[in-house]
């Protein structure tokens, strides 16, 4: 049985690192070995500070995919589907290699990064190094409580690891990311009623706003087919803030068995569907990055390692 990465649908944690690289050597039998040895820190720092919640996902950018492992492709793994209309933009930079580290300790989180970076630095070049973390109860920097639609236990599965319709990538998963920059000014600015009517939700109590509109973000997800008969979301969102003093916003994070309902949701959110229907949050965030990366399973990482 081929387990999915444990980091694919883990809880929500108090901190994260993002690391981006780009692989410098044409050595992809050096980083297949190197990145079983990284569910190895994984594992170890899972074991020894159990407490911290330590999780992990090696994700596999589009294009070096089939570098890294010649042969067989996941059927729907494509290139970040980089889009534009008017001055909102979905621009695409994927890298060859993302490593999310996730803990409820920061020095953990730290600690494996570490470890995880002097593993691969002779390989590879860092192309970017975004520190998450939780803000209040689960909170955007915007204030509005993110992801709590997410699917919920076994469900969580069912909606972010392949199963049975790609056999030879079972318990693998699309990644999606997108690092969003805020407007904070602007945006705090507006008032409380109109913010709710931006994200279609109640600040205080994550209620469906009465003023929500086409335009709301949330009823932007709700008009495209992202959730089933039930009301479950086909998309689990993993996405957490990060800020310094000259920068604000969400490191956007999904993980699904497809890789089409990110694409449904970013089409919905950039043009809607008819004019003038786009996601009015866009005037107040705007995607810096984007990328497209398969996390395969464990089985699949540990038993190419060798080859
Ligand atoms: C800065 C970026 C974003 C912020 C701050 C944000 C925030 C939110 C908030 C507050 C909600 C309301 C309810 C909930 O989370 O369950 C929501 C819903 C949702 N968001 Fe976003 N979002 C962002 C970007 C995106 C992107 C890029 C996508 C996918 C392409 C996305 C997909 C969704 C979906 C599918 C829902 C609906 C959940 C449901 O219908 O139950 N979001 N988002």
């Amino acid at each position: 049985m081929s387990q999915p990465q444990k980091g694919i649908c883990a809880e929500p944690n108090l901190h994260a690192q993002f690391l981006h690289y780009n692989v410098i050597d044409e050595d992809e039998q050096a980083i297949r070995a190197k990145l079983a040895r990284v569910l190895d820190i994984f594992d170890h720092f899972d074991n020894e500070h159990y407490e911290a919640m330590v999780s992990g996902v090696i994700c596999i950018g589009s294009d070096y995919f089939s570098e890294l492992y010649p042969g067989l492709r996941p059927i729907e793994l494509s290139p970040f589907p980089d889009m534009q209309c008017d001055d909102r933009i979905a621009p695409s930079k994927t890298c060859d290699l993302l490593i999310q580290i996730r803990a409820d300790r920061l020095d953990i989180v730290h600690a494996i990064s570490m470890e995880v970076h002097e593993l691969l630095h002779l390989h590879v070049e860092l192309i970017d190094d975004i520190r998450g973390f939780r803000y209040l109860d689960g909170r955007d920097l915007t204030g509005f409580i993110d992801a709590d639609d997410n699917p919920r236990g076994l469900d969580k599965k069912a909606v972010a690891v392949i199963g049975e319709e790609d056999p030879d990538f079972i318990g693998g998963c699309y990644v999606h990311t997108q690092k969003y920059l805020h407007d904070m000014r602007r945006w705090q600015l507006l008032s409380e009623r109109r913010q709710e009517q931006v994200m279609g939700r109640t600040r205080e109590h994550h209620l469906l706003s009465e003023e929500a509109n086409a335009n709301s973000h949330y009823i932007r997800s709700r008009v495209t087919d992202l959730s089933d008969s039930q009301g479950r979301q086909h998309l689990l969102r993993q996405s957490m803030p990060y800020a310094n003093m000259s920068e604000q916003g969400l490191f956007f994070v999904s993980h699904c068995h497809s890789s089409q309902p990110f694409r449904t949701m970013l089409q919905s959110m950039i043009f809607g569907m008819q004019a003038d229907e786009y996601d009015a949050f866009l005037d107040y965030t705007s995607a810096q990055t984007g990328g497209a990366y398969f996390a395969p399973s464990l089985d699949f990482i540990k038993l190419r390692a060798q080859s």
